[in-house]
């Protein structure tokens, strides 16, 4: 398969998935999804891969959020459909992988983006990242899975403080919640996550994947189709048209 929006590199006993569409600050797309979704199942399958790190391309994000201009005009079965398919396809499909998947954070990580990171087992970031979820000032809700996975990680009253006040977080502010496992210096993030993968390849391969299912399994609850059905719920109200609109015209919106 040809991938438009990421580069895939066996490295080792793992393999390095960076997220390229700088351009948009990697924002999440179907496509890049879906592309996300079919390198995952490969390495999940893969024997000799035994974790995935995931990071963004270049100096400024990991992934800034679903992409806005992709479901700017969507009504709320789409909206709704979009968080269905994406859970599916790649946050779900992240935490009930077999192998532990990194994320190395070198930038922004807002919106989807978090929600990406905190799909993973374990964070990794470097000094100059920023953290948030700025969907309620788009009229929106996080839509895959962060209303779950931020009070899973972080407890509900940061989660709460987060979500509704939509302000962002440096690394260090991050990592005293618990938020991220580690902070690094720009040049020494990826080398910090070939240390974790070292350090994870030295145990029982069937031990982790065991673990992270057995440590998954305490947190399932409903809270998922709340969120997805009331993510949709959000969509063409006139507080998603404001948000949306001020964002695509670059101005602060007027609730
Ligand atoms: N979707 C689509 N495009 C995006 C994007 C996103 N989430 N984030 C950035 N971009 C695009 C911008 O539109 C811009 O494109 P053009 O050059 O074509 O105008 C390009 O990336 C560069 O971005 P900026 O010029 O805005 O860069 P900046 O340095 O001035 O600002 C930023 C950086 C603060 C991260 C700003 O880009 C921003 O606020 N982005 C949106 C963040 C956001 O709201 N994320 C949540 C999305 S909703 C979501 O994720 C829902 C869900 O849970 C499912």
């Amino acid at each position: 398969m040809e991938f438009h929006n990421l580069i895939y590199e066996p490295k080792h006993n793992c393999v390095l998935i960076t997220i390229n569409r700088s351009k948009k600050l990697n924002a999440l797309n179907k496509e890049l999804i879906e592309e996300l979704n079919h390198v995952l199942r490969y390495a999940n399958e893969d024997k000799a891969v035994r974790a995935v790190i995931i990071t963004g391309s270049g100096e400024k994000a990991f992934v800034a959020g679903a992409d806005i201009k992709e479901f700017s005009d969507f009504n709320p079965e789409e909206g709704e459909a979009l968080a269905r398919e994406g859970q599916s396809l790649l946050f779900d499909f992240i935490e009930n992988m077999e192998k532990p998947v990194i994320a190395a954070i070198n930038g922004y990580a807002l919106g989807g983006g978090l929600e990406l990171a905190l799909a993973c087992h374990l964070r990794v970031a470097v000094e100059g990242a920023k953290f948030g979820f700025p969907e309620v000032s788009l009229g929106l809700i996080p839509g895959y899975g962060g209303t779950q996975r931020l009070p899973q990680i972080v407890g509900k009253s940061h989660a709460m403080d987060l979500i509704l006040t939509a302000r962002m977080l440096n690394a260090e502010e991050a990592y005293d919640i618990s938020l991220i496992n580690d902070v690094v210096p720009k040049d020494a993030l990826l080398n910090k996550a070939y240390e974790i993968v070292e350090a994870l390849s030295k145990n029982s391969p069937n031990a982790l994947a065991q673990a992270m299912k057995a440590i998954n399994n305490s947190f399932k609850k409903e809270g998922y189709e709340v969120e997805k059905t009331n993510f949709g719920k959000c969509f063409q109200t006139p507080d998603f048209k404001e948000g949306i609109d001020a964002f695509l015209n670059k101005r602060k919106p007027n609730f």
